[in-house]
């Protein structure tokens, strides 16, 4: 099975985002697409997406305990719309302060709501060199303290290589596959009794997607930009397939 997260970000307006959903088709048995609209069209596109059976999720979770949370969006509701997915420590989000016990809440939170979490974790241009391993681990130690679930899926992505609306650096499959190896070796320490399933997330689309997802390494992708157009999804789709 190869997992595709289309992870449409802020790019698209409520009517694109609707026809896009309306666009899609079931992928084929091999390939799991799971679709994160904003949050403000998120109930809409639920509608649709449930109609062509197509599993979706949340781009963010509020953390666990709080209904005083102005702003943030509840995982009970989330489950009671019919979201199977929420990703949590999206490096944009830890770009606007979201520290890692925010994340280790929100995972609870996720947990706690039945919603299979996608945890996002990789280094920064400037750690890329020397410390990109030491990020990642003090990322997971951190984040996965007192993690109880039974299913994570997990993101690596370098966060140098995200595209600014399709723009950015490509992060060479070696390093890659270097850190996911790492990476497997330490969640299987961290977390022995979870099904962790390794995800790329970089600047990824229709062209370059095979050269990640091998189905050894990584088993699916979580991508932006390139996910907000019908052409890019179908040929990653297919290409994954
Ligand atoms: P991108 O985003 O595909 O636009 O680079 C990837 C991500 O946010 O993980």
């Amino acid at each position: 099975m190869r997992f595709l997260f289309a992870n449409w970000k802020l790019y698209l307006s409520e009517r694109e985002s609707i026809a896009l959903a309306r666009s899609l088709r079931r992928p084929p048995p091999s390939v799991r697409l799971i679709v994160f609209p904003s949050e403000l069209v998120l109930s809409r596109s639920a509608t649709i997406l449930k109609r062509s059976r197509i599993a979706f999720g949340s781009q963010n979770i509020a953390p666990d305990h709080q209904k005083a949370a102005t702003g943030e969006v509840s995982g009970n509701d989330l489950a009671k719309l019919g979201c199977r997915y929420v990703i949590i420590g999206h490096s944009e989000r830890r770009a606007l302060g979201e520290t890692d016990t925010v994340v280790r809440s929100k995972l609870r939170a996720a947990v706690r709501s039945r919603l299979l979490p996608v945890l996002c974790v990789g280094e920064t241009k400037r750690m890329r060199i020397t410390a990109a391993r030491r990020v990642v681990r003090t990322q997971l130690t951190r984040d996965l303290k007192g993690w109880n679930g039974e299913t994570l899926f997990l993101t690596y992505e370098p966060v140098w290589a995200i595209s600014k609306a399709g723009k950015g650096a490509v992060c060479p499959p070696h390093h890659a596959f270097s850190m996911a190896a790492y990476i497997r070796e330490y969640t299987a320490r961290l977390i022995p009794s979870t099904r962790t399933i390794l995800l790329y997330g970089g600047n990824a689309r229709g062209s370059n997607i095979t050269e990640y997802v091998d189905g050894k390494a990584f088993h699916g992708a979580l991508v932006g930009h390139a996910s907000t157009k019908r052409s890019e999804l179908k040929n990653m789709v297919q290409a994954i397939s």
